[in-house]
């Protein structure tokens, strides 16, 4: 931390009024609430600081993640992303993001215990499924159906309670998969297929989406640990666009099934979590590496975006994406190439070579290459959000959890810098 020459305070004048304040800097930031202090005359509201998308505001103090975009780290509770992917599994990094701690043996087995106990839905979900067209985005599906799950669940409305708290954790966790599965067999127009608590989370996953008429599924062991990989790499990320919806809808005491739904549904943005499926589309629509430059001047045309690449906080390879790639090598192991490979590493070798993306700091982020793992895993594209939705569903719940404990947060509600109409008074429509 740089010496400052009176502490770790700013002295700020205000040329308005010539009076001086000396703000506090603490752990890297000041309290916008400093600036309220700053009246221009009596009777003024004050300062606000004006931060359009929060580029530069920190909104809570978190313990679960840490990134620093500038190195390309990224930290679960301390852990490092590489080394929890490389040992660890989903269901014991949900245990680290919400606990704080790596689960003992006999943690883990009753940890495993609660979430398996809970992988079935109400049959009426299923009644619910079926009123979406077959044609439905089944992330749009997942989205309503979290939502109408809370009706099932009138005790989670009790946020004050931890065991209440505990035991709606545990549902999400568990039933995201389930509600995932039908969604896809139901735009296929197949049986839905009941979890199989036999399997590892993963393992059920891939049962409920692709059994058929064998007495049990068996899960290729190099896709279920695939598959395992990149629900850890997409379990939590500070605060992004979809935990900030998490967190803002929480704030009021909504449930926890009411506050994912909201958080699934910023997810599912193309500019958030609905990447993934925009790059796979954005690599088809270029067809071969050779058309690639062509494809690379549009975009430095700002006539369309590079998808996949750039990120709010890291200015560097994102460290998901390098797993990602590496991971990607061993799929295509088991399912053979994915065409659009070549495409893509075509793309980022010019894109990283090409003053427009290095000056702006743009490199490949999780999106980039996990939709051409789970294309050659056989998912189709619309899948992708959903994908994400699952795994991420943990860090959501990480987060609600550490806002409501946390005694400085309460009802997020922002201010504005009001830019409209004066006062004015009602004119009869006779008069307009
Ligand atoms: C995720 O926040 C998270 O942590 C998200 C996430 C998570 O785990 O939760 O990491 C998951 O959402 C990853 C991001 C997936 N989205 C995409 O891949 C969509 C494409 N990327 C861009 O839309 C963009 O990079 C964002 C949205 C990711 C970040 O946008 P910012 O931080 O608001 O950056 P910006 O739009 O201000 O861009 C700065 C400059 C601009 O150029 P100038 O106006 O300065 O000339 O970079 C350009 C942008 O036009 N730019 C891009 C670009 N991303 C930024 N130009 C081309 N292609 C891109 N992808």
């Amino acid at each position: 931390m740089p010496e400052t020459g009176n502490g770790d305070t700013l002295t700020v004048t205000d040329n308005r009024t010539g009076r001086t304040y000396e703000i506090p800097v603490n752990e890297g930031v000041v309290r916008a609430s400093e600036f309220r202090k700053m009246k221009a005359h009596e009777g003024d509201f004050g300062l606000m600081v004006y931060d359009p998308a929060f580029t530069n505001t920190a909104s809570c103090r978190s313990a679960i993640t840490h990134i620093d975009g500038e190195q390309g780290i990224l930290e679960y509770r301390g852990y490092p992303i590489e080394e929890l992917a490389e040992q660890s599994s989903y269901l014991e990094t949900a245990y680290l993001l919400l606990y704080g701690e790596l689960p003992t043996k006999s943690q883990m087995d009753e940890w495993t215990h609660d979430i398996k106990f809970h992988t079935y839905v109400h049959e009426n979900i299923k009644k619910f499924m079926e009123g979406f067209q077959y044609d439905a985005h089944p992330m749009g599906m997942l989205v309503g159906t979290v939502a109408a799950l809370s009706t099932f669940y009138p005790d989670a409305k009790h946020v004050a309670d931890p065991v209440s708290r505990d035991i709606q954790t545990m549902r999400l966790i568990a039933k995201m998969p389930t509600m995932a599965a039908f969604a896809y067999r139901h735009n296929r127009g197949l049986p839905y297929v009941y979890p199989d608590n036999d399997l590892s989370y993963t393992g059920n996953f891939l049962s409920m989406l692709w059994k058929m008429s064998e007495p049990q599924y068996k899960p290729a062991p190099a896709l279920e640990r695939a598959i395992e990989v990149l629900f850890i790499l997409h379990a939590d990320h500070e605060q992004n666009c979809s935990t900030n919806a998490m967190r803002s809808v929480a704030s009021s005491e909504a449930d926890p099934f009411s506050a994912t739904a909201a958080a699934a549904a910023a997810l599912y943005g193309p500019l958030h979590g609905g990447a993934n499926e925009a790059v796979i589309r954005m690599l088809g629509i270029i067809g071969d590496k050779k058309r690639v430059p062509e494809f690379v001047s549009r975009v430095k045309s700002g006539e369309d975006l590079l998808w996949g690449f750039g990120h709010r906080v890291y200015k560097s390879y994102d460290p998901r994406a390098k797993i990602i790639k590496r991971t990607a090598d061993e799929v295509f192991e088991l399912t053979g190439p994915n065409p659009l490979l070549e495409i893509a590493l075509e793309l980022e070798r010019i894109a990283l070579e090409d003053d427009y993306f290095v000056q702006r700091k743009l490199y490949p982020n999780v999106d980039f290459y996990s939709g051409i793992i789970y294309q050659a895993l056989g998912f189709p594209v619309d899948m992708f959000p959903v994908l994400f939705a699952i795994p991420r569903t943990v860090g959501w719940l990480a987060q609600w959890r550490e806002m409501l404990e946390d005694p400085e947060q309460k009802i997020a509600r922002p201010r504005q810098i009001y830019a409209g109409a004066t006062r004015r008074s009602y004119t009869p429509i006779e008069r307009r």
